[in-house]
């Protein structure tokens, strides 16, 4: 579903090139929950914006459902993006003037579906994620475990086939937080869409079926991929 080969991502700092990213190769089945730790600094959010289409990477090839999504023009790329990919963050991003059902219906209206039908949708997604009861409130008010409850509903309602989750946990106690990672487990397990988690939580990354460890811009282990066994003398 997603194909990564030696994606490379450098940034012009000053006179000179950091590369970040140091050939990161890496498939992920439909349908997967993949956690992914890391070092502050190891390259997690870099590698979080190229899958999610908000950055290019210097080198490298990547895939998505077999389409070429680096071919793809500047102008056909949010098309490709809203149709493919959901977003969650840290902080939430809810715009504060919207309350939570028109959040969560602004990836359809950007799609240009119709208001009524994006509204029909966003309240059967906010039912979902446990918020039946909150679809008119405004962000302000509600709690932050809530909030991030909005933002999944907005980055499922448009049936994407990846949700990328940067630290989704992070500003939330650890009691909401797992209330949080048990959505994110029914989500991936009821809609079968593939969940990428970045997180410093290891009790959250405990809780994907594969977890990957970067380090300084590569990846260290993969559990889907077997460590070599050490040749041992018998
Ligand atoms: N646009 C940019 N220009 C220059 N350096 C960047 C840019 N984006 C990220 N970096 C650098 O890349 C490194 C990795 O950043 P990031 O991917 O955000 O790490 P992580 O999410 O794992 O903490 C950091 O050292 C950061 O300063
Ligand atoms: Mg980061």
């Amino acid at each position: 579903m997603l194909d990564l080969r030696d994606i490379t991502r450098s940034f012009a700092v000053g006179p000179s090139q950091m590369q970040i990213l140091k050939g990161i190769s890496l498939r992920i089945g439909e349908g997967e929950l993949v956690s992914v730790m890391g070092g502050s600094g190891s390259g997690k959010t870099t590698l979080m914006n190229i899958i999610g289409l908000l950055d290019r990477p210097s080198t490298g090839t990547y895939t998505i459902r077999g389409e070429d999504v680096l071919k793809a023009k500047p102008d056909a790329l949010s098309g490709l993006r809203n149709r493919l990919i959901g977003f969650v963050f840290q902080s939430f991003f809810l715009l504060p003037r919207m309350n939570a059902w028109r959040n969560v219906a602004l990836p359809l209206l950007y799609r240009g579906v119709a208001e009524g039908e994006a509204k029909r949708r966003a309240l059967a997604m906010l039912e979902r994620v446990g918020l039946k009861e909150r679809t008119e409130h405004m962000p302000a008010q509600l709690s932050g475990g809530q909030r991030q409850r909005v933002a999944i509903a907005r980055a499922l309602v448009g049936e994407p086939a990846v949700v990328l989750a940067d630290e989704p946990t992070g500003a939330l106690d650890p009691k909401v937080s797992q209330e949080i990672m048990d959505l994110f487990l029914t989500m991936n397990r009821e809609l079968g869409v593939l969940i990428l988690i970045i997180t410093h939580d290891p009790k959250v990354a405990a809780q994907c079926p594969r977890r990957i460890m970067l380090d300084a811009g590569r990846i260290a282990t993969d559990s889907a991929i077997p460590a070599p066994r050490p040749l041992v003398a018998v």
